[in-house]
């Protein structure tokens, strides 16, 4: 187990911003978790649970402690029905488990590659791409109860995932530390290409009918030459949900804006993606201070260098402001912010 005082969080957000911290505690395996939530529960100081901090805004030192699962490990079991079961440490980077699913063979999780952070987050946030939500992978998620110390699973349906959403971001808020994630996976490859630009990427490269292998480093070529890379710039990937809304909104926008993007949820209503909003008020591309919006993607905010947290809730707030005035919706911070 790793235990320091007054510890930077620098290396722990990928925003790029500093900020520290009273306590940081990072746990190796199961009786280390059950050890960091019996200090958690003697310290009696607020608490911060992180994975890769890619998905984080920091707006000032963080005066409690802060927990990160560094849980390796990956075990697989075959099923009857040829499909597996992974079974993942939560400390994991996501990123590493759909390559090596990929080099296996076992399929469903391709168009979340690149996503970045790790396991206990993907579940956490229900991380998603392309058609894809780690809802539709997860089987089961362990986790350590911090006010007793007991080891506890979920199921899939018990964790109540939503966009971008689960229950360990409300009522079950500071309340576990996971430990592992259970993943299930098909032995058959179909691939999901429906969403956005993937098939006319692999069109593009003479593709009709992609490998597994194939559709990962299409997927991972099309957010590259999206988004940031937060080792050369500081960003948190999308910095907005894309809001979802009634059908009767829908169609007063779609009447003033011809052409607008948007995807038919069904009965929950219709999502309008926010970097649409977001450029249409101007804002791709421009800064403000020392935080702004990225040029090729209008939904990720970056740290234009030496940025604090309270440039960027200067800017995102500016922003909020602008898409209400000209669209009339409101949109909402996806990452934490401390
Ligand atoms: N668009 C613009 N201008 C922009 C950005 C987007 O007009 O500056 C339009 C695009 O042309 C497209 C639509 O908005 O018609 C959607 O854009 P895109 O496919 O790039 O995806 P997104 O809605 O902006 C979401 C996820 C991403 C995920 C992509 C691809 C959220 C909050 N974000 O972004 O996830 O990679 O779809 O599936 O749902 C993340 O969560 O950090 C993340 C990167």
């Amino acid at each position: 187990m790793k235990d320091f005082l007054d510890h930077s969080l620098l290396a722990h957000n990928t925003f790029g911003i500093e900020a520290r911290c009273h306590r940081f505690i990072e746990f190796y395996n199961i009786e280390e978790a059950q050890a960091a939530a019996g200090i958690v529960r003697e310290a009696g100081l607020p608490l911060l649970i992180v994975g890769e901090g890619s998905n984080l805004l920091l707006t000032r030192d963080f005066s409690g402690i802060v927990l990160h699962s560094a849980i390796k490990g990956r075990e697989a079991t075959k099923q009857a029905d040829g499909n597996i079961m992974l079974r993942c440490g939560s400390g994991e980077t996501w990123d590493d488990i759909v390559a090596y699913c990929v080099e296996k063979g076992w399929y469903g999780s391709e168009n979340l590659s690149l996503i970045p952070g790790e396991v206990g987050a993907s579940a956490v946030q229900n991380i998603g791409a392309y058609g894809v939500e780690a809802k539709d992978l997860i089987y089961k998620v362990e986790a350590v109860e911090i006010a007793t110390g007991r080891v506890v699973e979920f199921s899939n349906k018990e964790c109540r995932y939503a966009y971008r959403d689960s229950r360990f971001k409300h009522e079950w808020k500071n309340r576990y530390l996971v430990t592992y994630v259970t993943y299930r996976l098909s032995s058959s490859f179909t691939p999901d290409l429906d969403y956005g630009n993937i098939r006319s990427s692999l069109e593009a490269e003479g593709i009709a009918v992609p490998t597994a292998s194939q559709l990962r480093q299409t997927i991972v070529k099309i957010r590259e030459a999206k988004l940031p890379d937060p080792r050369v710039t500081g960003n948190a990937g999308s910095f907005f949900m894309n809001p979802i809304v009634v059908r009767d909104v829908y169609e007063r926008l779609a009447a003033q804006y011809p052409g607008m993007p948007h995807y038919d949820m069904g009965e929950a209503g219709v999502k309008i993606p926010a970097g649409w909003m977001i450029e249409q008020c101007g804002w791709k591309g421009r800064s403000l201070g020392r935080a702004g919006v990225h040029d090729r993607q209008a939904l990720v905010l970056v740290n234009k260098g030496g940025a604090t947290g309270n440039d960027v809730v200067c800017l995102y707030k500016r922003i909020i402001e602008d898409v209400k005035a000209k669209f009339g919706i409101d949109i909402h911070p996806e990452v934490n912010v401390i």
